[in-house]
């Protein structure tokens, strides 16, 4: 199967799974990336279902209103059940690095609103140990030169991403070669940098359901 079959099927897999929860008045919570697009296309087939949906970028903002889904402010909304979102690495305790499409600042906000964090993945992004893929820092224009000599200190060798502005008006820092031992406490240090918005590591929110595709199909992984 090619990568893209995987990630359709767990795109349906989480299709699945959240539809029996979904009434007229749901709203859901919709993640950024290739994978988050095969579950906004599946989602538009029932879009009578549910209320509309709250986005995580504008790219996914777009893409809903295409199909007809309302986007909702986040600001406007009580409580969320769902939020369904890709990863760029997934480790067993379903900690995850994201920010590879730049949109981590606006997952993490939806995915710290949300009660269930249901994360779809392909196989390829499953891994022992977080930090192979280079981790996403959003920074505060003026502060990326102090981020990235702080940075530096923790370990990782940061790299402009050039070209690329935030939804949120800021710049990416990409952190390569970080050993990432401690997840939770690395988000924690990198949070306290002055200049940082975010950092593309999901430790202290956490998935709570991780369906990863396979070549044998889907496989669930809850929280331990
Ligand atoms: C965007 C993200 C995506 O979830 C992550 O990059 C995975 O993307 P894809 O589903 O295209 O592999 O964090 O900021």
């Amino acid at each position: 199967m090619i990568q893209d079959q995987l990630k359709q099927a767990v795109a349906q897999a989480a299709l699945d799974h959240i539809l029996p929860h979904l009434t007229r008045q749901s709203i859901v919570g919709v993640g950024t990336g290739s994978t988050a697009n095969f579950f906004i296309d599946l989602l538009a087939r029932h879009r009578m279902d549910f209320d509309g949906a709250v986005a995580s970028s504008e790219a996914t903002a777009a893409r809903l209103r295409s199909h007809g889904i309302e986007v909702h402010d986040l600001n406007s909304i009580a409580e969320l059940e769902f939020y369904v979102d890709g990863a760029d690495e997934c480790n067993g305790h379903l900690e995850l690095t994201k920010g590879g499409g730049g949109a981590l600042t606006r997952e993490k906000i939806v995915a710290a609103v949300a009660k269930t964090f249901v994360c779809i993945a392909d196989e390829s992004k499953r891994v022992d140990f977080l930090g192979g893929f280079p981790l996403p820092v959003e920074v505060i224009p003026m502060a990326r030169g102090h981020v990235a000599r702080q940075l530096v200190m923790l370990g990782g060798n940061p790299v402009h991403r050039e070209g690329v502005v935030t939804d949120n008006g800021n710049v990416i820092l990409d952190v390569y070669d970080m050993r990432i031992i401690d997840p939770r406490q690395l988000e924690s240090d990198i949070n306290g940098i002055v200049g940082v918005v975010c950092n593309g590591l999901f430790a202290a929110r956490p998935a709570d359901l991780l369906l990863l595709g396979t070549h044998n199909g889907v496989e669930k992984f809850g929280r331990r």
